[in-house]
């Protein structure tokens, strides 16, 4: 069902950034347990009663594309484990400015959701896969699902859910010398792969810069097998960088936060599942928007918060660890971060 038109405004930061993606998190629980995200078997949920309804998501959401945001991401925690999550793509989907909506997951589950998804109005999906070997998988994600992850990217692919973006994240000593067979896995099967290098995000991940493997690194070993060319980002604010094989088979993109930080192109803002807006992935804390709407807050009053956080906003968080590892004096757990989990990828 498509709504009226949203008088748009061209909300800027203090660096003259605009906002023009919202990533969504619907929850913060995960099947998985990832090495560089979620590696603790417990970790303090958010209570139920505090997560946000589709209903309030939806407000925020029109309110959000009130301001100039154009894409909404659906991420988390792992987004599939939202009871009903289509009834939330048919709101969003229903706002007639919002030109990308789109679904960062495992897939584990994929299989089986994936038609009521595509359905409801959902654009694209992005899945989290760093290795097609099922005995690593199971190292890396503390589960045993390879096969249904598989299963599912192949149901959204059937699906026409075009591109099929896979995001794999390459730890040294733990998948780099995966980056080959995911290369051709995906090149085999029509997948656009980005890789992402490992990032400090949160605090329980103990990132370390070693653990890095950098997109020179990534490009390197690829070019070796398959020659590359650059075509660059899709636009300023992709944090991709995106190349074609030169045998004219596939495209790559990195995705390189740590080496060549793209702050200054940075559009995103992000919704916890429990209602803060945050404004950088690697911020120490959000700003409650839930509490406002459950205390009554009009649309008015909560567009000036908005407004007034984004229009404070200064983050430049890759851009200063970079100085300060070329520096040596980079302590990357010498402050709290609010866990990927909670903040959505
Ligand atoms: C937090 S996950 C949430 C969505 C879903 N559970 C999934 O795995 O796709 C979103 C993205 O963040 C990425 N991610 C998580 N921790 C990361 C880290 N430390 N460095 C780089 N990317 C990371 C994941 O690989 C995934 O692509
Ligand atoms: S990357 Fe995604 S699947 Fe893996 S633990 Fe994090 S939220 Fe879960």
């Amino acid at each position: 069902m498509e709504e009226n038109s949203i008088p748009r405004e061209n909300l800027k930061d203090v660096l003259g950034r605009a906002v023009k993606d919202l990533r969504i998190s619907v929850t913060d629980r995960c099947n998985f347990r990832c090495s560089y995200c979620m590696p603790l078997d417990k970790y303090e949920w958010i209570n139920r009663r505090e997560i946000l309804t589709f209903e309030e998501i939806t407000r925020l959401a029109r309110l959000f594309v009130g301001m100039g945001v154009e894409e909404i991401r659906l991420t988390g925690g792992e987004p599939l484990l939202r009871h009903g999550l289509e009834n939330l793509v048919i709101q969003l989907a229903g706002i007639k400015e919002v030109k990308d909506l789109s679904l960062t997951t495992n897939a584990s589950l994929l299989r089986e959701k994936a038609e009521a998804l595509a359905k409801a109005g959902l654009k694209r999906i992005n899945v989290s896969l760093d290795t097609v070997n099922p005995e690593k998988f199971q190292v890396m994600t503390r589960r045993n699902d390879l096969a249904n992850v598989l299963e599912g990217l192949f149901a959204a692919k059937r699906l026409g859910l075009h591109p099929i973006k896979i995001n794999s994240v390459i730890q040294r000593g733990v998948n780099e010398d995966d980056i080959l067979d995911l290369v051709e896995f995906s090149r085999q099967n029509g997948f656009w792969l980005r890789f992402i290098e490992y990032m400090d995000v949160g605090n329980s991940n103990n990132w370390v810069s070693d653990k890095m493997v950098s997109k020179k690194e990534i490009l390197d070993a690829i070019n070796a097998r398959h020659p590359l060319k650059e075509v660059g980002r899709h636009d300023a604010s992709a944090p991709a960088v995106n190349y074609e094989f030169l045998d004219g088979i596939g495209n790559i993109g990195v995705i390189a936060s740590v080496t060549e930080p793209f702050c200054i192109g940075c559009t995103r803002a992000r919704l916890t599942a429990d209602g803060k807006l945050v404004t950088c992935l690697f911020s120490d804390k959000g700003h409650d928007l839930k509490k406002l709407m459950r205390d009554g807050a009009s649309d008015e009053d909560i567009g000036s918060f908005i407004r007034s956080v984004w229009g404070r906003r200064a983050d430049r968080y890759s851009e200063e660890r970079l100085e300060a590892m070329n520096s040596g004096e980079y302590q990357p757990n010498s402050r709290r971060k609010i866990e990927m989990i909670s903040l959505g990828g």
